[in-house]
């Protein structure tokens, strides 16, 4: 089924490698095949980027099913708020502000580790995350999951992506054979490249996320689909895919809204006085004394 919306700029680059109307078709088949996804299901996309996957469920869900998103890159949420939700009113996209390295650097006022999503608690029958978890740290991760585990109605299904590192992904990754090789070790997860920021892209130990969706209430449903990041020639998609049920909820404490709006302030002011400082230096000329220290240790 192909869909009468336009295409938004550069769709084949900013969501991510590939042809961006194919993978949206591919993940639909998964979350209905993998997923148990229903045209009535009430649906939330983290890290709903440029509509990759709203595309095609604007042509699955039926008149009961709802669809949200959100995301922290505002052009994305921009774009699909000005040409989905027009003609698709059913279907809403919100920007979170929260701090990411590569896709928010400069207007993340919360941290993922203590973002409350903006939903109320057992609301929806899916959710799902396509690379979305591939670009986050474990601290962020396991707070998204207690979320996912909050929003979501008993019985409901969280779809994710990941890199999995597992024995045989580290030997494949040591020999070179996969297309992205997670090798060097941090704190609480692998990266491939040391030379990009740790968010490019992030494999965690496939036993800590089973054991985190444990602790948060969430059971595997089906195995895990290997992808083909690895090297592996058997492979479902790119990434792998977990898909678990939510069998009861767990209560969190949470970090009092207070505190987070505090921290929030402190975060992007933060940024935004170094910003300003750094502005102000190259407009002025002037030299700060770390910059001619650095100089000084480089030369020698
Ligand atoms: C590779 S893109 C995938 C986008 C989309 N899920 C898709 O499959 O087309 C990764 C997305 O994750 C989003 N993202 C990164 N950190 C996030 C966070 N903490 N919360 C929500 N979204 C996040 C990015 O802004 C980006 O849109």
């Amino acid at each position: 089924m192909s869909s009468t919306l336009p295409l938004p700029p550069g769709a084949n680059t900013v969501a991510g490698k590939g042809d961006y109307e194919t993978i949206g078709h591919e993940f639909l088949d998964y979350f209905v095949r993998f997923g148990g996804l229903k045209a009535h299901h009430r649906v939330l996309d983290v890290g709903c980027g440029i509509g990759r996957m709203a595309r095609p469920l604007t042509e699955f869900l039926d008149a009961s099913g709802r669809y949200e998103g959100f995301d922290v890159m505002g052009a994305g949420v921009h774009w699909c708020r000005q040409n989905i939700t027009p003609r698709y009113p059913r279907f809403r996209f919100r920007r979170a502000r929260v701090y990411n390295p590569v896709y928010n650097r400069w207007h993340g006022w919360y941290s993922g580790a203590e973002y409350v999503f903006p939903y109320r608690s057992n609301s929806f029958d899916f959710v799902f995350l396509t690379s979305v978890f591939t670009h986050m740290r474990p601290a962020e991760v396991e707070n998204y999951v207690r979320e996912i585990n909050r929003v979501l109605k008993v019985g409901g299904r969280c779809f994710a992506t990941y890199f999995l590192q597992t024995p045989e992904t580290l030997l494949s990754g040591r020999g070179g054979r996969g297309s992205l090789n997670f090798v060097h070790r941090c704190d609480g997860y692998w990266i491939d490249s040391p030379d990009d920021p740790h968010e490019a892209a992030i494999c965690f130990d496939e036993s800590g996320v089973l054991r985190l969706y444990e602790r948060c209430g969430l059971a595997p449903v089906g195995p895990v689909r290997r992808g083909s990041w690895s090297g592996r020639d058997e492979h479902v998609s790119y990434q792998d895919i977990l898909v678990a049920e939510k069998v009861r909820q767990v209560r969190f404490a949470r970090t009092p809204a207070p505190v987070r709006a505090i921290r929030a302030w402190s975060r992007y002011g933060g940024r935004a006085a170094r910003a300003l400082v750094r502005r102000a230096v190259r407009v002025c000329g002037l030299r700060p004394q770390a910059t001619a220290r650095t100089a000084k240790n480089q030369a020698a």
